[in-house]
């Protein structure tokens, strides 16, 4: 499927653009990258304790204005670190005045700790989250999931990325330390005083590109190999990325973790929610050179650099990417099969899920503990040309096949959100295995969500 047809989205299911609003904000590759270090917790016997104040903040993002954030501790893009086999445990603060909800995205996190809307922290309450980290070293993000404010939260800033290590991945020669670098990426519609525009709908018209809160930095790099993690926190915006050059650069890992092996790829797409992970190598381009990292799916009017790399020294290299990652675990044959049709419903605006919008009361599916299910996701929107997603909370999936085909050697390891342009299907295998109660599960999105496409499973044993 071409970048193209994914983002053929017709004019008339878009707001259009409001006057008095910043087109670019800043001009490109004039501000450096932060690579946030991350939060330092109390380490306490057994486990890691940090307190998250939600709260608003005005941060510096674009030259010589403030913006007022939704923040975690007023910072953005903070990023937490964890270890597998030692728990995490956050003490959410809510001083913002909306209520504010927790979700580890991609945690296998007891029911209790993962953001269902009937736990969401009121303003000026306070709860405390739990994240067990028994699972596989992976790249995850924490993020609102209040009831119908989630969208706007996270565009104004409440998205963490949370790094989860493992023993198995430790051993593996791949760059690491400051040589894995996190980076969050997101768009943003800004005022000309640098006050975010905030539009449920307008998602065409976010034109600054933000890498880890900065607008289309660049980044001071060694000539060797570095590891790079991509997180999509934009509310709706896909990426589709390349390198400036057009080479090659690897592709490890994804929502769930590493891939079974290294792919070689030249293109890669990131959709909302979903993370990637490649290394790229600078020393084949000499110290002095600059790269730019482009996103080549673009709306009316945009460029495609969204940051740029400076090759700026020389460094040692003794990383290397293994010909074998990990593989994926066998989830068994599938008992049961589901089918999910995502659609639009023109008459009330709404985004529903087999014909229904999300009802909190309402238990739409009961799997069974360790019973490995096959769901078909079919987007019923071809006439609308809306892409749509699945991201089932709890464990993550396989996916089996796109439109019966199987699925290209990037997308062969672990899911949790997976994106099918429009009248198109893909089958996934997902297998709950750990926690029982009430999940959600959803399109990410976030307009759509909002508009109601979530369902509520009720995983029992
Ligand atoms: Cu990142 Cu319920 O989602
Ligand atoms: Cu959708």
């Amino acid at each position: 499927t071409s970048a193209a047809a994914l983002a053929a989205v017709p004019a008339g299911l878009v707001t259009g653009s409001r006057s008095g609003v910043a087109r670019a904000a800043a001009s490109p590759f004039t501000t450096p990258l932060t690579v946030p270090a991350p939060l330092r917790p109390w380490r306490l016997a057994g486990h890691d304790f940090y307190r998250l104040t939600t709260e608003e903040a005005d941060v510096g993002l674009l030259p010589g204005t403030t913006t007022r954030i939704r923040s975690f501790n007023g910072r953005m893009s903070p990023v937490i670190r964890a270890e597998r086999g030692r728990p995490v445990i956050i003490e959410q603060v809510n001083r913002l005045d909306v209520p504010f909800s927790m979700h580890l995205h991609g945690g296998h996190t007891p029911q209790t700790s993962d953001g269902h809307p009937m736990h969401q922290v009121e303003p000026g309450g306070s709860r405390l989250f739990r994240y067990p980290n028994e699972q596989r070293a992976a790249t995850l993000w924490l993020h609102d999931h209040s009831h119908e404010n989630h969208a706007e939260n996270i565009y104004r800033g409440l998205a963490a990325t949370y790094i989860l290590t493992d023993d198995v991945e430790e051993r593996l020669p791949l760059p690491k330390g400051r040589y894995d670098v996190p980076l969050q990426l997101r768009d943003a519609k800004f005022h000309d005083n640098g006050r975010l525009d905030w539009d449920l709908h307008g998602f065409d018209d976010r034109h600054t590109v933000l890498v880890n809160g900065r607008p289309r930095p660049y980044f001071e790099v060694a000539a060797r190999k570095y590891r790079l993690r991509l997180v999509n926190t934009a509310n709706e915006r896909p990426f589709v990325l390349r390198l400036g050059d057009g080479e090659e650069f690897t592709h490890i890992g994804t929502d769930g973790g590493l891939l079974p092996e290294p792919v070689p790829t030249r293109v890669l797409q990131l959709w909302p929610g979903e993370r990637q992970e490649i290394v790229v190598d600078f020393s084949r381009y000499g110290v002095g050179r600059r790269l730019v990292l482009d996103n080549t799916y673009l709306f009316d009017g945009e460029t495609p650099g969204i940051m740029r790399f400076d090759v700026v020294r020389e460094a040692r290299d003794p990383s290397r990417v293994p010909d074998r990652l990990r593989p994926v675990p066998d989830l068994g044959t599938s008992a049961v099969e589901r089918e999910f049709t995502m659609s639009f419903d023109p008459g009330t605006g709404r985004h529903l899920i087999n014909g229904r919008p999300f009802d909190m009361h309402r238990v739409d599916i009961r799997p069974r503990l360790g019973v490995p299910e096959t769901w078909k996701i079919v987007n019923g929107d071809g006439q609308y040309g809306i892409p749509h997603s699945m991201h089932p909370h709890l464990d993550a999936f396989k996916i089996l096949d796109r439109n019966g085909k199987p699925p290209a050697a990037g997308e062969a390891g672990l899911k949790d959100t997976v994106t099918v342009p429009a009248g198109e299907y893909a089958r996934i295998q997902v297998r709950f295995t750990e926690h029982t109660g009430l999940y959600m599960y959803h399109c990410h999105m976030l307009s759509h969500v909002q508009m109601g496409m979530m369902g509520q499973m009720e995983v029992s044993r």
